[in-house]
C-alpha cells in the first residue's frame, strides 16, 4: 500500500500521436484532482513511450533507471507509468525487469486512472488490451490548449509495411466518429485552437458517416471543419500515397483554410525496395500523385519519410532515392537509419547492410533533404501570407510563428500568441524565416 499520488508528470516521446495521447492523459489525470508538475516533484510519472525505431525498449529501462535514481537522491519514489507503444510491445515484462508500478498500452490509457488507484493498493497494474470500444468517450473534454492543436481522427493501420511496428502496437485502422471528431473540434476552438491538425497513422484512410448518413472521406471532414468558427487553419498527417483520393486532392483546392503542406511519406526511390517494404505504390504511381496535388495548388509545400539501408539495399537502389528527392524539391523531410523491430518480416531479412553504408547514406540524403529545404524558403521570401503566432521568440518583442507552409516565421510584432498576423517573408535560413510588417518588401527590393 502507498498513498495514492497527488501529482502527476508526463514524459512523451515519437510522434505527434503519442504527444495528442500525452496531453489527454493528463487532462485526465488532472480531472481527477492530481496537480501537473516538474518530473523531479512529480509522485506519478507516465512514461509515453515510442516503439518506431532504435533501441526503444532499452532506452525506456535507462530511462525509468535514471529517473528512480535522481528521485532516490531527493528520497522520493515516484509512481511510475510506461505508456505508449513499449507498453504495449513489452506488457507484463516491463514489470518483471523494472518492477514499475503500471503498464498502459495506447488504446486503454483511459483506464489509468484505476490502473493507478490499483497500484497504489499493491501490486502492479498492467492493462494492454485493444478493447473494441473506443478509449475516447471515457476522456474528459479538452479545456485549454495553445494556438495550434492535435486532433487524433485515426488510429492503427493495415498496410503491414515489411519494417514497421505499428500495426502490432496501435492495431488495426480505426475511424473515429464523425460527430466524436466535431465536437472535439469544437470544444478545441473554444479551448483556444485557431489550428487543428488532424492525426491518423493512415489519417487519410479516415472514412464515418456524416449527420445526414452519407460515407464521408476525410476531405468530407475538412470541408466540415472549414465551416465551423472560430477555426482559421487545418492540417492533417500523416497520409500514405494509396489513400490519397480525389477528393482530398480537390480540398487543397477549395477550401481555403486547409493549408498548403503535404506530408506523404515515400521511403524509397526503387521499385525493388518499395516491393520488399511492401508500400503498394511505386516510383511512378507516387510522382504522378504529387504532380495531380501540384496542379490543383502549385505552392504546396511537400514533406516526406524516408528510410536508408533497407535490407538488401544496393547503392544503386540508394541512388535512386537521392534522384527522387531532386525531381520533387521536398519543403522539409524526416529520414531516418532502417532499424529492425523485433517481429516485423524485414527484421528476418538475411542482407542487413553495414552500419557504416547507413551512416554515409543518411549524410547523403539529409545533405540533400537539407539543400531543398533551404531552397524552398529562399523561394517563398519575398511573398507576404499570414503567419500563426504560436509563441515569444527568445529577444523582447520577438514572436514566433507559422506560415501556411508550416515553416517557422521569426518576427517582431505586437501581435500575440493566437493572432494571425499579416507578415512579408524578408529573409531565410535553412530552418527558419524572418517576417516583417506586408509593407518591408519595398525595403528589400530596394537592397
Ligand atoms: N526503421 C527506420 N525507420 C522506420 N520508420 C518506421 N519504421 C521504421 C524502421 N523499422 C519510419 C518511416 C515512417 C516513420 C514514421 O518512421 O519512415 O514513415
Ligand atoms: Fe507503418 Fe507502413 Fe502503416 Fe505507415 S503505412 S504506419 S509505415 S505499416
Amino acid at each position: 500500500m502507498t498513498a495514492p499520488p497527488k501529482s502527476f508528470h508526463v514524459k512523451s516521446f515519437g510522434c505527434q500521436m503519442n504527444v495528442y495521447d500525452g496531453e489527454r492523459m493528463g487532462e485526465l489525470m488532472a480531472a481527477q484532482g492530481l496537480v501537473p508538475v516538474g518530473a523531479d516533484a512529480a509522485e506519478l510519472v507516465i512514461l509515453n513511450t515510442c516503439h518506431i525505431r532504435e533501441r526503444a525498449t532499452e532506452k525506456v529501462y535507462s530511462d525509468i533507471g535514471r529517473l528512480r535514481k535522481a528521485a532516490g537522491k531527493q528520497g522520493r519514489r515516484p509512481m511510475i507509468a510506461v505508456a505508449g507503444c513499449v507498453a504495449q510491445a513489452e506488457g507484463e515484462e516491463i514489470v518483471r525487469r523494472a518492477k514499475v508500478d503500471v503498464v498502459v498500452g495506447p488504446q486503454s490509457y483511459h483506464n489509468l486512472p484505476g490502473l493507478v488507484a490499483r497500484a497504489a493498493a499493491g501490486g502492479a497494474a498492467v492493462d494492454t488490451d485493444m478493447p473494441l470500444a473506443s478509449k475516447f468517450g471515457a476522456l474528459p473534454a479538452r479545456r485549454k490548449v495553445g494556438p495550434s492543436a492535435f486532433l487524433t481522427v485515426q488510429e492503427g493501420c493495415d498496410k503491414f509495411c515489411t519494417y514497421c511496428v505499428v500495426p502490432y502496437t496501435r492495431g488495426a485502422e480505426v475511424s473515429r466518429p464523425w460527430r466524436q471528431v466535431m465536437d472535439e473540434a469544437r470544444s478545441l476552438v473554444d479551448a483556444g485552437a485557431r489550428e487543428i491538425t488532424l492525426l491518423g497513422q493512415n489519417v487519410n484512410a479516415w472514412t464515418g458517416e456524416d449527420e445526414a448518413g452519407r460515407v464521408r472521406g476525410l476531405d468530407g471532414l475538412i470541408r466540415a471543419l472549414d465551416r465551423l468558427p472560430g477555426l482559421a487553419r487545418i492540417r492533417y498527417t500523416t497520409s500514405h500515397p494509396n489513400d490519397m483520393t480525389q477528393g482530398l486532392i480537390d480540398a487543397h483546392r477549395d477550401v481555403e483554410k486547409l493549408m498548403p503542406f503535404l506530408h506523404l511519406p515515400v521511403q524509397a526511390g526503387s521499385d525493388r525496395v518499395l516491393r520488399a517494404m511492401n508500400r503498394s505504390h511505386d516510383r511512378s504511381s507516387y510522382l504522378r500523385l504529387l504532380d495531380r496535388v501540384r496542379a490543383v495548388r502549385p505552392d504546396i509545400a511537400l514533406s516526406g519519410d524516408f528510410i536508408v539501408g533497407f535490407p538488401g539495399e544496393t547503392e544503386a537502389e540508394f541512388a535512386e532515392t537521392l534522384s527522387l528527392v531532386n525531381t520533387v524539391g521536398y519543403a522539409q523531410a524526416f529520414s531516418f537509419k532502417y532499424s529492425p523491430r523485433p517481429g516485423t518480416p524485414a527484421a528476418a531479412m538475411v542482407d542487413q547492410v553495414a552500419p557504416e553504408a547507413m551512416d554515409e547514406r543518411l549524410q547523403l540524403l539529409q545533405a540533400a533533404l537539407n539543400r531543398d529545404q533551404h531552397a524552398f524558403n529562399l523561394g517563398t521570401v519575398g511573398q507576404v501570407c499570414d503567419v500563426l503566432v504560436e509563441r515569444r521568440g527568445k529577444l523582447p518583442g520577438q514572436m514566433l510563428g507559422k506560415s501556411p507552409w508550416l515553416q517557422s516565421v521569426h518576427l517582431l510584432t505586437s501581435a500575440g500568441v493566437g493572432d494571425l498576423v499579416e507578415v512579408a517573408l524578408t529573409a531565410a535560413g535553412p530552418n527558419s524565416l524572418t517576417g516583417g510588417p506586408p509593407n518591408s518588401l519595398g525595403a528589400l527590393a530596394a537592397e
